[in-house]
């Protein structure tokens, strides 16, 4: 029987959401027909994964410390084969910045953007600020660099709510992303594979709030995935093409999960890649696994296959 030790809590603001993804992966594992104990991280019992000797780890962690390749590159000198992307495509994807960086080589389309340091941008602080909206204009998103779920991301809509966001979001992260708010409908691709990816359907979101945050992703009837996405067929097939790219230029690994924002004219922007999509059920990737034929447990062992091909 394959064992499987299913990483899951750990340090990073999305902690909670963690545990709720992990149980869900661990009691589908059973289910299966594999033999499944779960570990909740911290800084002092690292130890344990070498004790608990597993055949294959399932990485339910988001954030920092789990999806940000810190456990990867734990994992990769113990020996000990994990789901999902490898230590450089985690670390990129963990920072909305970089990823950005990345799109704009590769000639993916996403929000015009800057990135700003705290320490620079501290030093003149009300001059930096009319820059942006100067070569952005408004309204803004502004986001904390290295969180998920929502957390630390801001829209504005004019200067002073732009000075505050900015605060905010320093709170997080030394490093902040500020770009265009694309004013469209919101969705999200799920994908699972290694070099050969199957993209599942396309959701859209509807958020009950101003936009997709935290409360809207995690409490039951505050948001809606619809599947399929009201899109035409010519937005849906860029999407699906942007998607493959992105997949396989930051070279992912097992699943991910793309965001997109659509703007009035029909034109596709990337957001982010999500390298350790939510588990819970509530999420994603499950829904549209679902929508395409694949059970939640069919998932999560497609999911564990794909990282013992690696
Ligand atoms: N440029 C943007 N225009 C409009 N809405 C945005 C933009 N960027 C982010 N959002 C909203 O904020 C949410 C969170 O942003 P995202 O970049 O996906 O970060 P994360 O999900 O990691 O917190 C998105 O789901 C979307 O609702
Ligand atoms: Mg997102």
């Amino acid at each position: 029987m394959i064992n499987v030790l299913v990483l899951m809590g750990g340090l990073s603001e999305e902690r909670e959401v963690s545990l709720r993804s992990g149980l869900g992966v661990y009691d589908a594992l059973k289910k299966v027909g594999y033999q499944a104990r779960t570990l909740d991280l911290n800084r002092d019992n690292l130890d344990r994964i070498k004790e608990m000797n597993p055949d294959i780890i399932f990485i339910a962690l988001h954030g920092k410390y789990g999806e940000d390749g810190t456990v990867q590159g734990y994992l990769d000198i113990l020996g000990i084969p994990y789901t999902g992307s490898g230590v450089e495509t985690s670390a990129i994807c963990m920072n909305k910045g970089t990823t950005k960086k990345i799109l704009c080589y590769e000639g993916i389309p996403t929000a015009d953007f800057v990135i700003i340091n705290k320490a620079e941008y501290l030093q003149n602080q009300q001059q930096n600020s009319l820059q942006i909206v100067e070569k952005l204009g408004l309204p803004l998103v502004v986001k904390a660099a290295t969180q998920g779920s929502s957390i630390g991301v801001y829209i504005v809509k004019n200067q002073s709510e732009l000075d505050s966001a900015i605060e905010a979001a320093f709170a997080y992260d030394r490093e902040v992303v500020i770009e265009k708010f694309i004013d469209g409908p919101q969705l999200t691709v799920s994908i699972i594979g290694n070099e050969d990816p199957l993209v599942l359907p396309i959701i859209e979101i509807t958020a009950a709030n101003d936009f997709y945050d935290y409360e809207s992703k995690y409490t039951p009837g505050m948001c809606e995935h619809l599947i399929p996405a009201r899109i035409s067929t010519s937005v849906e097939k860029q999407v699906i093409e942007i998607s493959k790219k992105v997949y396989t230029s930051f070279k992912c690994q097992g699943y991910a999960r793309i965001d997109f924002m659509i703007d009035k004219d029909d034109k596709p922007y990337v957001l982010e890649i999500n390298t350790i999509p939510g588990m819970t059920a509530m999420s994603l990737v499950p829904d549209a696994a679902r929508a395409a034929g694949i059970s939640y447990e069919q998932l999560v062992d497609r999911v564990v296959c794909l990282a013992m091909q690696k």
